[in-house]
């Protein structure tokens, strides 16, 4: 088996680099260094810790344009999201420097006068993660941030696909004077790591983004340890449009969340869920908007929406679209794909189907990829239905200007993270996570320090 990964740009298929893989012994020794290290890294006291992060934000900033190029050619996204998941990923980095000073304990009155009771707060060891393609800075910082503010050391598995920002996202922290076996990575197959990881005793923590279906076999396997787990997995996003929302900014969001990243993210709506008696207003308006998105490769200028990732994913758009097609979804827009198989490169035109129903794929498969589909309700308990009817329960987006539908919805929905006329919630200083089969845990806001804390009970007593 080849010992190195070949990096490839998506919008052409050419090869940026190739990059060495781990052999077992260097990921067991890079295990064993996180590990020996902690103990002199939980030690280090707070206000450093804080600073040395606040340094690292700051050269994350001061490297932005080259971290934004060789994002955006090992992943596709146009550069302005490059630029975007930059500061994004540094904003994560900034909040925990914060939150690094305010892991607070306390003291319970206890029941009689000779005991006192302090609680305490540690942090959990060594933390392993395993981060996706899709995002490759931010949801690095989302996990290191909080795991180093809280005292532990960390280890990440950057993905396959675009290592490059990762582990310079790495060396800047190194720059930036965090230690070097605070902060390490490893590379090679997702597999064989995650296995590393699992099995390690020296890894007291794994946090995962990626497939619900790798997630729980992470799960699974880090249960012979008894590990922490934060996991954020899959999602199918509904989008409710109201009778009474207002459509021209239903539409306009619903285009941010849909076509972001092309849209290859866990919390882009992936069904639009319509009021029949507006279904006709709001598609006319989502596709005139949809419509002047600019596809290309995201280096070049003006371009909105880059390729797919890669041929399978690509591939699982097309049956997705295929299917609705066949069982009767209409095609408002797109359906077409620029690609050359020999290159390597895959485009998918954003798309709109609308009449979709309940019997197609694409209403109970995650998409991940700029397809929209369109369904209607007639009843609000019937769009809660429709939403609610999935293993997933990552980000739900509704539309409405009438506050008792606001509320209605913001309690009926089994989803993790809200929108409520926001097509973008997501933030640094707000809890990302989900329900059901999307995950375990909060990453981000005051929750996102929490998973890397073990809560410690002293009870005094004869005083
Ligand atoms: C994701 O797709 O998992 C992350 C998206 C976000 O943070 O907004």
């Amino acid at each position: 088996m080849a010992n190195t990964i070949t990096v490839k740009n998506p919008a052409t298929g050419e090869v940026i680099k190739e990059i060495k893989k781990f052999s077992q012994e260097e990921v067991e020794t890079a295990l064993r260094k996180g590990f020996d290290y902690f103990p002199k890294w939980a030690k280090t006291n707070a206000h450093k810790r804080s600073e040395l992060l606040n340094n690292w934000a700051v050269k994350v900033r001061e490297n932005k344009a080259e971290l934004a190029k060789m994002m955006t050619m090992e992943n596709g996204k146009p550069l302005k999201e490059s630029y975007g998941e930059v500061e994004y990923a540094a904003s994560y980095i900034d909040w925990y420097a914060e939150e690094a000073k305010r892991i607070y304990g306390r003291m319970i009155p206890a029941n009689t006068e000779t005991k006192r009771i302090i609680i305490s707060k540690q942090p959990v060891g060594l933390v392993a993660a395993i981060t996706p393609w899709n995002f490759p800075a931010a949801m690095m910082t989302r996990k290191a941030a909080p795991a180093l503010a809280a005292g532990c050391t960390f280890i990440v598995k950057p993905a396959s696909e675009t290592p490059l920002t990762g582990i310079r996202m790495i060396e800047l922290a190194h720059e930036a004077g965090i230690p070097k076996d605070a902060i390490q990575y490893v590379t090679g197959s997702g597999k064989e790591i995650g296995d590393l990881f699992t099995d390690s005793k020296y890894v007291r923590k794994i946090t995962f983004t990626g497939s619900t279906s790798v997630g729980k076999q992470l799960i699974k396997n880090s249960a012979n340890t008894v590990k922490h787990v934060t996991m954020e997995l899959g999602g199918h996003a509904p989008l409710i449009v109201a009778k009474d929302a207002d459509v021209e900014l239903a539409a306009k969001e619903t285009v941010t969340t849909k076509f972001r990243n092309a849209g290859q993210t866990c919390v882009c709506a992936n069904r639009v869920i319509v009021h029949e008696d507006i279904v006709d207003e709001f598609a006319e308006k989502f596709v005139q908007f949809a419509k002047q998105l600019k596809i290309g490769n995201g280096l070049d200028k003006g371009v909105d929406i880059g390729p797919i990732i890669n041929k399978s994913s690509y591939e699982k758009i097309v049956d997705q679209i295929t299917d609705a097609k066949k069982k009767g979804a209409d095609v408002l827009l797109g359906d077409q794909f620029d690609t050359d198989e020999e290159k390597d490169y895959y485009f998918v035109h954003p798309t709109i189907l609308n009449n979709v129903n309940e019997d197609m794929d694409i209403m109970h498969e995650e998409t991940f990829g700029p397809v929209a589909p369109i369904t209607v309700f007639k009843e609000l308990d019937e769009a809660v239905k429709l939403a609610n009817n999935s293993p997933y329960g990552l980000a739900a987006y509704f539309f409405t200007n009438d506050y008792r539908t606001g509320i209605y919805l913001h309690e009926h929905l089994e989803y993790g993270i809200i929108g409520w006329n926001d097509g973008g919630p997501s933030a640094a200083h707000a809890p990302f996570g989900g329900m059901k089969e999307s995950g375990l845990g909060r990453e981000g806001g005051l929750e996102g320090i929490e998973p890397y804390l073990e809560t410690k009970y002293l009870s005094i007593g004869n005083l």
